[in-house]
């Protein structure tokens, strides 16, 4: 992130008072805390060394069982042994970019999720928003992408696996439809050419720091590789926690909770956009945590923030989302997933007198 913007967010978050709708993070209500002190105790107390030893570096085996299996029910044929436990979805996106060879081109949204960016030009990779061979290999976040809320892959699907193009497939938000219609995983249909990635940070907790990829067959041990010359294993006790906790807690339960928080939530950030900032242009998000709102203010976005800041909200800049860091059209992403609801009305009429002085008419009276 770029140090001004950084700065601002991080002073936004230690100042008492300021809502923010900056950073992709879950509902602190929702995070499992009984289903894992549950969890982690039978395990700080049961026989077993293994949450505490060295393991494989593919990780848990009852953990890829699990993943592998609500992969299937979706119509993929995975079974575990083609599942690598990672930290996170972004170490399973870094160990594929680590993987590539250098100045491959990855053909990325207008607008997408920052931190894919930076672990594949991290790795020496070009990213790009239109394809200069056919077979550049893609990035797409499925179902609900980052930042814009809606599905941006579904009405492309049948071109994407018609391009023959390897494609890097990141499912962070795919189970956080609102209306409960995950897609059929685009590994399904092409298992040959998917990296399928996916995380349980956001529907469980990020802190946990557990996520996974499913490689292409052809590819899994040069991936397994990668991920044991970057850290040897994920975490054996996140793992260990989180797989006992999905063979006892009804995971369906937490998501349809979810899925019903971040709606609610969802809607009443859009009754307050349409209200407070009815020049402002958005879709209506379908699911995940965020809204795209591009704008005609004039200025930068990052003094927007600031501003923003002093008025006591926050949110993530429009440039960081965009692969060439263009500042126009001035677009912020909102996040609903965090901010108590209540305070989401409050938080954009700051953001609307804030941004005020961006406006093109106010600041033709005030000059
Ligand atoms: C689209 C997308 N992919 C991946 C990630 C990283 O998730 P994880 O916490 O599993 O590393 C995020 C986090 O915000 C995200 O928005």
């Amino acid at each position: 992130m770029e140090t001004r913007i950084e700065e601002l967010q991080r002073h936004a978050s230690h100042r008492p008072g300021v809502i923010s709708l900056a950073g992709g993070l879950p509902a602190d209500e929702l995070l499992p805390r009984g289903d894992l002190t549950l969890a982690t105790t039978a395990i700080l107390s049961g026989r077993s060394t293994e949450p505490f030893q060295y393991g494989w570096a593919e990780g848990c085996r009852e953990l890829r069982a699990w993943i592998a299996d609500r992969l299937v029910a979706r119509g993929a044929a995975v079974d575990a042994d083609d599942v690598i436990v990672t930290a996170g979805a972004q170490q399973a996106l870094a160990l594929i970019a680590a993987t590539l060879p250098r100045g491959t081109r990855i053909v990325v949204d207008t607008e997408t999720y920052p931190c894919a960016m930076h672990a594949f030009e991290f790795a020496g990779l070009e990213v790009v928003t239109e394809p200069l061979h056919p077979t550049d290999v893609r990035y797409v976040i499925d179902g609900v992408s980052n930042p814009h809320g809606v599905d941006r892959v579904g009405p492309r699907r049948a071109e994407l696996l018609a391009s023959g193009a390897p494609i890097i497939v990141d499912e962070a938000y795919a189970e956080l439809r609102f209306d409960g219609r995950v897609p059929r995983p685009l590994v399904a249909d092409a298992p040959g050419r998917v990296w399928h990635v996916g995380t349980l940070s956001k529907v469980i907790s990020p802190g946990l720091r557990v996520g996974w990829v499913v490689a292409p067959r052809a590819l899994h041990h040069r991936l397994l590789a990668a991920k044991q010359a970057a850290d040897l294993q994920t975490c054996g006790l996140a793992q260990a926690a989180l797989a006992r906790l999905l063979a006892t807690a009804d995971y369906d339960q937490l998501l349809d909770r979810a899925r019903n928080l971040y709606a609610a939530r969802a809607a009443v950030l859009v009754e307050a956009l349409r209200t407070h900032a009815p020049g402002w242009r958005f879709a209506e998000p379908v699911g995940g945590f965020s809204i795209w709102v591009e704008t005609d203010l004039e200025g930068d976005d990052v003094d927007v923030l600031a501003a923003a800041v002093s008025a006591g909200t926050a949110f993530d800049p429009g440039r960081v989302f965009r692969p060439g860091g263009e500042v126009e059209p001035v677009a912020f992403r909102l996040s609903f997933s965090h901010a108590p609801v209540h305070e989401l009305e409050h938080a954009v009429r700051r953001l609307v007198a804030a941004a005020r002085k961006f406006r093109h008419c106010d600041r033709i009276v005030a000059a």
